[in-house]
């Protein structure tokens, strides 16, 4: 896992923030519907069996036969862009130690278990009458299991904010639980409610099949409630979670971009809330909308983010603007429902900017320290770990690591020890640095520790070798 494909340079990494914004953009969207709508679905099950209701256990079903997917989407839009996403992770983050790549290979691994759990949850709809509490259970898991890979994952990509640890953690897992990524993996489930509140808008109003939605209008009328105050509920507590997430993210990630791009998050959250309000209001009126004021605001927001000089979160919008301008001659009426859906996309471009500029920003910070340092980590894994190597060769006969002082001083505590040494007949006091101990193993003679015999043999290591034999001295602390 530790070999280099593309080496991390400027460019590179630009390569790399396009691409996986890319393969986000046809990821996300999908991932959000679909463990948003398992969760609506699990949430109207248990509350419709409980209090008896048919219209929250229709829902429960359609929420999944229609706004989630089947085995082929699922793998075409789920689990090939995430690994896709996989690769070019682990390719940025090819300093990091073995564990990370077994992490990334674990998210793959539970991301197909989840979407097979979904598919079975689907199926044992059939059974749901006989047999609740197995098809509940079958639901359960799936989420679990999604939202478990949504954990790793996220945990992963944070961990990409932090690249001076990446040689030397020994457990990314712990990295998990650190405020930023809690942050992200709320901001993630919160998309998911909002994504699949657009969905649901998508399927019960703008694309339902018309004689359908006649015959059964009460119902399709609150399906699209029940997506609308999804959208809502997701999006105003959105710029709240990103914001606390600003507030955690390392400095190095945080430039005046990103702040911008933090508020653009506000401003359109701020958007969409709106216009839900006005879906609210204006239900039943469906010619009726506030889309001038959505053109206003996001002509503004456009040209907010064209001063930013992120061309590529201009094209995405334009492409999404596309889509809506697609889906708006589609079907008459409607209007603000239509807006609301482009809009909750329309977030997903800004979210990912962001995001990416965020972990951008950090990347160019280290990159001088990747170019140095994390390719002799591929080489020699940990370079503490090949000076304990050494050290058992070719030191330990004469030095312990307890303390003891034998034949020669301890190396227990020697790194940044203060000591008496005799040069040339002299005794002066020294630190133990990096110098004085390159010095004392290729000259043993030059500097004697006081009380000590002048019998070390010069041990002939290399710049490298001598480098990790300090590494692990450093690692021994009193
Ligand atoms: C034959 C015994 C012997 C072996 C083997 C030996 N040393 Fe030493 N070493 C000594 C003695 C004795 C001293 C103290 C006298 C001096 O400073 O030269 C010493 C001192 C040192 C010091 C300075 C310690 C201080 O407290 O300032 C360093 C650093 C050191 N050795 C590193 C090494 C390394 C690294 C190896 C293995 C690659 C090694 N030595 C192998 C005997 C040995």
């Amino acid at each position: 896992m530790g070999e280099i494909i593309v080496p991390p340079s400027l460019g590179g990494l630009t390569l790399f923030k396009y691409l996986i914004i890319f393969t986000f953009v046809i990821h996300l969207p999908f991932i959000c519907s679909l463990m948003g709508s398992v969760l609506l679905s699990l949430g109207f099950g248990a509350f419709g069996k409980d209090q008896k209701n048919d219209t929250y256990l229709r829902l429960s079903k359609d929420l999944v036969d229609k706004t989630s997917v089947n085995l082929g989407v699922g793998i075409l839009l789920g689990v090939l862009p995430l690994f896709t996403l996989i690769v070019m992770y682990l390719q940025l983050m090819y300093g990091a130690r073995t564990m990370m790549s077994l992490q990334w290979l674990a998210v793959l691994g539970l991301s197909m278990v989840g979407i097979v759990f979904v598919y079975a949850y689907k199926n044992s709809f059939s059974k749901r009458d006989e047999n609740f509490l197995v098809h509940f259970g079958i639901g359960k898991t799936a989420f679990g299991i999604l939202a478990l890979t949504y954990f790793v994952f996220l945990s992963n990509k944070t961990f990409i904010l932090y690249p001076h640890n990446w040689a030397i953690v020994e457990y990314p897992i712990f990295q998990s639980f650190s405020s930023v990524n809690l942050t992200q993996f709320m901001h993630f489930m919160l998309l998911c409610i909002a994504f699949a509140g657009a969905s649901m808008i998508f399927h019960f109003r703008l694309w339902a099949n018309k004689e359908e939605q006649e015959e059964n209008k009460d119902y399709y009328n609150f399906a699209t409630k029940v997506g609308l105050y999804c959208v809502l509920v997701g999006t105003l507590l959105q710029p709240v979670v990103g914001i606390v997430d600003l507030y955690f993210l390392p400095e190095a990630a945080v430039s005046t971009v990103t702040s911008n791009l933090y508020i653009a998050n506000v401003v359109w959250g701020m958007v969409i809330c709106l216009s839900v309000l006005a879906a609210l209001r204006y239900c039943g009126q469906p010619e009726k909308g506030v889309s001038t004021l959505m053109i206003f605001c996001i002509t503004v927001l456009c040209a907010f983010m064209v001063a930013n000089q992120l061309t590529v979160m201009v094209v995405v919008l334009i492409s999404i603007g596309n889509i809506v301008a697609y889906l708006v001659k589609q079907t008459p009426g409607h209007i603000t429902e239509k807006w609301i859906v482009a809009l909750v996309f329309g977030s997903l471009a800004l979210t990912l900017g962001s995001d990416f500029h965020t972990r951008n920003n950090s990347m160019k910070e280290h990159i001088q320290y990747l170019t140095e340092i994390a390719p002799k980590v591929v080489h020699v894994g940990n370079p503490a770990d090949a000076g304990k190597k050494i050290y058992q060769e070719k030191c330990n006969i004469c030095h312990t690591l307890d303390g003891t002082p034998g034949a020669a001083p301890s190396f227990l505590g020697i790194y940044g020890r203060k000591q008496i040494v005799v040069t040339n007949g002299e005794e002066r006091e020294i630190t133990a640095d990096d110098e004085y101990i390159i010095n004392s193993m290729m000259n043993p003679n030059d500097d004697v520790v006081k009380g000590f015999q002048a019998v070390m043999p010069p041990p002939n290591l290399s710049q490298e070798e001598m480098e990790s034999v300090i590494a692990f001295m450093k690692t021994l602390k009193e």
